[in-house]
């Protein structure tokens, strides 16, 4: 070294940021934020039948499996640690109707699915949605009366359809269909009915997304709706209100809550946990996994090294976890990280 004193150091003096970003093992010293396997909820897609494994097209690496398959994967996943699963059923059209009163049967797809999981991988966490749109045949998330989605009378449904679920096994109830009211509804009805245990994680915020496209492939309702869920998501231009929500829920007595989709929402992530302190999981929807698994195919980024800066960014927005279809593969790779 001169000793010469350079331009850079009138400017910034003696500090200067990259000592400690200088080797791999500086690096690691000051990493703030690291992702692990129990941070990994993984989403999965049912569809009725033995031995089906189904691609889906919008979404490369993610099929619809039926129960017997599930149950062979969900082994895997708790074999490398994943805490929980979420599960989305394919429902056959001819049970589906106006109320998606199909939610409401002990034995439909959802419920065996619980069972066969709770019976065979007792070790892993089953979520359960209790949204319509998988029942309905108009995929929307509730019961639609003269072009209205009506509240009350869907809370009811859901709050009914919770207390199944959780005679079935669910251990986390998770309402994603956004009615008001529905969070003490559901925690009424699951206490009544001797389920204190059984949670409930809230989508507190859910937001009027384009992203849920190649989801609405995958459980069939993409041909089904008509017009869009705006009457009872939030509108994606309202962070203040999504808060407001959320404090609903709290009150009403969520134990977790979520954010979705995530990464065009890390803003309301961080906003949420600073409020309230409760555990907060972003879903990583259908529309994030296809960006990142497109741009990747056609070779135009790094699918993986883009799959686990996304992971951390959830991380340092303050999130406890994070429901992606990405699970495995983060999964796997830690595993092989050692
Ligand atoms: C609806 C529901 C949606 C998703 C899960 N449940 C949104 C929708 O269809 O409007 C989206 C999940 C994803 O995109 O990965 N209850």
């Amino acid at each position: 070294m001169t000793g010469k004193t350079s331009i850079v150091d009138e400017i910034t003096g003696r500090r200067r940021m990259r000592r400690n970003r200088k080797a791999d093992w500086t690096r690691r010293m000051v990493r703030e934020n690291r992702v692990t396997v129990d941070d990994l909820i993984w989403p999965v897609f049912i569809v009725p039948g033995t031995n089906v494994v189904e691609p889906i097209s919008a979404m490369p690496g993610v099929n619809r499996m039926s129960i017997d398959r599930l149950v062979e994967a969900a082994k895997e996943a708790a074999d490398l640690g994943i805490p929980s699963i979420a599960t989305f059923p394919n429902i056959d059209m001819s049970l589906r109707d106006l109320t998606g009163s199909n939610i409401l049967a002990a034995d439909n797809l959802i419920n065996e699915a619980t069972r066969a999981l709770k019976k065979a991988v007792p070790q892993i966490g089953v979520i359960t949605d209790v949204a319509l749109d998988p029942f309905t045949s108009h995929g929307h998330d509730g019961i639609l009366r003269e072009g209205v989605i009506v509240n009350d009378e869907t809370v009811e449904q859901v709050a009914r359809a919770a207390v199944i679920q959780a005679d079935a096994g669910s251990d986390i109830i998770s309402p994603s269909e956004m009615m008001d009211g529905r969070i003490g509804a559901i925690r009424r009805a699951l206490d009544g009915a001797g389920h204190q245990d059984v949670g409930i994680m809230s989508y507190a915020t859910k937001f009027a997304s384009a992203f849920y496209g190649p989801y609405r492939d995958a459980i069939g309702t993409g041909g089904l709706l008509k017009g869009d869920k705006k009457t009872y998501y939030i509108d994606p231009a309202n962070g203040t209100e999504a808060v407001r929500d959320a404090a609903l829920d709290v009150e009403e007595g969520a134990d977790m809550l979520m954010v979705k989709p995530g990464l065009p929402y890390l803003d309301i992530c961080w906003r949420i946990k600073e409020a309230f302190g409760l555990p907060v999981f972003a879903y990583q929807v259908s529309g994030e996994y296809a960006q990142i698994k497109a741009a990747a195919m056609n070779g135009w980024i790094d699918g993986d090294a883009a799959m686990m800066e996304t992971l951390l960014a959830f991380k340092r927005a303050g999130c406890d976890g994070i429901l992606t279809y990405f699970a495995m593969d983060v999964a796997r790779s830690l595993a092989a990280r050692g």
